[in-house]
């Protein structure tokens, strides 16, 4: 559903809280003014399958003010802000996404979007990439843009297997996306989404964290820096000596289910925790999942082994097992962050979406020279945005002095 151009108070509110976000996206902000002075976007129309928030709205805005025809729709059923759908309606950027929508219209959604027929796809988990080599073999798209690692992860087996149409850029890849954004972006508002449907007190909790990539290392971080008593499940042995030697303990998945009692993955895979863990953890226990896809967490054997289920608080679903312990799921088992909060905050999604941003534009002035493969951003725009953002957040970098370069670029120096 296109959102109701009537809805006025909705929009109003998009507006303010667009207005909150675009303050503290510097970089973008530069980004932006530039575009709306160049028009390098002029012509092209994109189409975005991204989670409709106040950050993502902010980089509808600059490829607008860049000259492109932009049309939206959410990557996640449960992530959609529904104020800023009605906003960016209201502003002309048409905005398909409901929060809550079933997978139906998840799908119709994409498909209107497609149907403005876009020369790019900004995509984030790669669900719209997928419709378009599916269903849309002759569509013709001059390139396109992800943003998440389980979205890269499709994307490159799609270029493995030979049926990648078009060139795409792994804004994820880039320095400046997921040192940041998966790390402290998704540290900070994974547990945001956990406190606001739970409340709880992270300190002296024992939190297992499924996962020790950029995101789990930001859980597992921030959690420990709340009090948490923290311990990580890894399947790959380098992640988990690195998480035993941030001082976390490390443990089986069904040790760590004995005695946890917080629960988020991060691992990108399905059935992290399944029945054997649910039967295993202790009464209360709390399970949220941070990755890109709601398959985390068996929630199927979770209803199957379950005697009742009932909706405690907003976004905090409880269920009781035969014996009586009780296993409470937050937001549906989709991404926390997004389901039971806004997200990540602005200052982190600054630099994200100024790659996101740059990725467009350096796509229109080389697709005549790219294939149809994943693509890295050039370092030199990575080290542009972080630039920028040192500046905006008041740092200043050093310079090597003339005899620091020569000492560096030299061999012949030695004890
Ligand atoms: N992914 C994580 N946080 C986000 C946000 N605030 N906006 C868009 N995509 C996001």
């Amino acid at each position: 559903m296109n959102h109701d151009i009537a809805d006025i108070a909705l929009a109003d509110t998009g507006d303010l809280r667009i207005e909150w976000a675009a303050r503290r996206m510097p970089v973008l902000a530069a980004i932006r003014e530039r575009f709306e002075a160049e028009q390098p976007l002029a012509g092209y129309r994109i189409g975005a399958c991204m989670h409709v928030t106040t950050e993502t709205a902010t980089l509808m805005h600059t490829l607008v003010a860049g000259g492109a025809e932009v049309a939206l729709c959410a990557s996640n059923p449960l992530s959609t802000q529904d104020d800023v759908a009605a906003s960016l309606v209201r502003s002309g950027i048409p905005t398909f996404a409901v929060r809550g929508e079933s997978a139906d219209d998840f799908y119709s959604h994409i498909n209107a979007v497609l149907d403005t027929n876009p020369h790019m796809v900004f995509d984030d988990g790669a669900d719209m990439t997928t419709v378009l080599h599916r269903e849309r073999a002759d569509q013709d798209v001059l390139g396109g843009m992800e943003e998440t690692t389980t979205g890269v992860i499709r994307l490159k087996a799609m270029a493995e297997d030979d049926v990648l149409r078009y060139p795409v850029v792994a804004v994820n890849d880039s320095d400046t996306k997921h040192l940041f954004d998966n790390r402290h972006g998704t540290g900070q508002s994974s547990l945001d989404g956990i406190l606001r449907a739970a409340n709880i007190l992270f300190a002296g909790k024992r939190v297992v964290v499924a996962g020790y990539g950029d995101c789990g290392w930001g859980i597992a971080t921030r959690a420990k820096g709340l009090g948490a008593d923290v311990i990580v499940t890894e399947i790959d042995p380098i992640r988990a000596v690195s998480a035993a030697m941030e001082g976390h303990r490390v443990m089986s998945g069904i040790e760590a289910a004995k005695v946890g009692e917080v629960f988020i993955t991060a691992t990108g895979n399905m059935h992290v925790f399944r029945a054997e863990h649910f039967a295993a953890m202790p009464d209360g226990a709390i399970v949220a999942n941070a990755g890109h896809f709601d398959v985390e967490l068996d929630l199927v054997a979770l209803d199957d082994m379950a005697t009742s289920r009932r909706q405690i608080r907003d976004n905090l679903e409880e269920f009781v097992l035969p014996d009586g312990r009780r296993i409470l799921v937050v937001a549906e088992g989709r991404l926390v962050n997004l389901g039971a909060a806004e997200g990540h905050p602005a200052d982190v999604m600054d630099m994200s979406f100024a790659d996101q941003a740059l990725a467009a534009e350096w796509i229109v002035q080389n697709a005549d020279h790219l294939r149809p493969q994943v693509y890295k951003l050039p370092d030199e725009l990575d080290q542009q945005v972080a630039s920028l953002k040192l500046e905006a957040m008041g740092g200043q970098l050093e310079q090597l002095t003339p005899e620091q370069a020569d000492y560096l670029a030299s061999w012949q120096h030695g004890t």
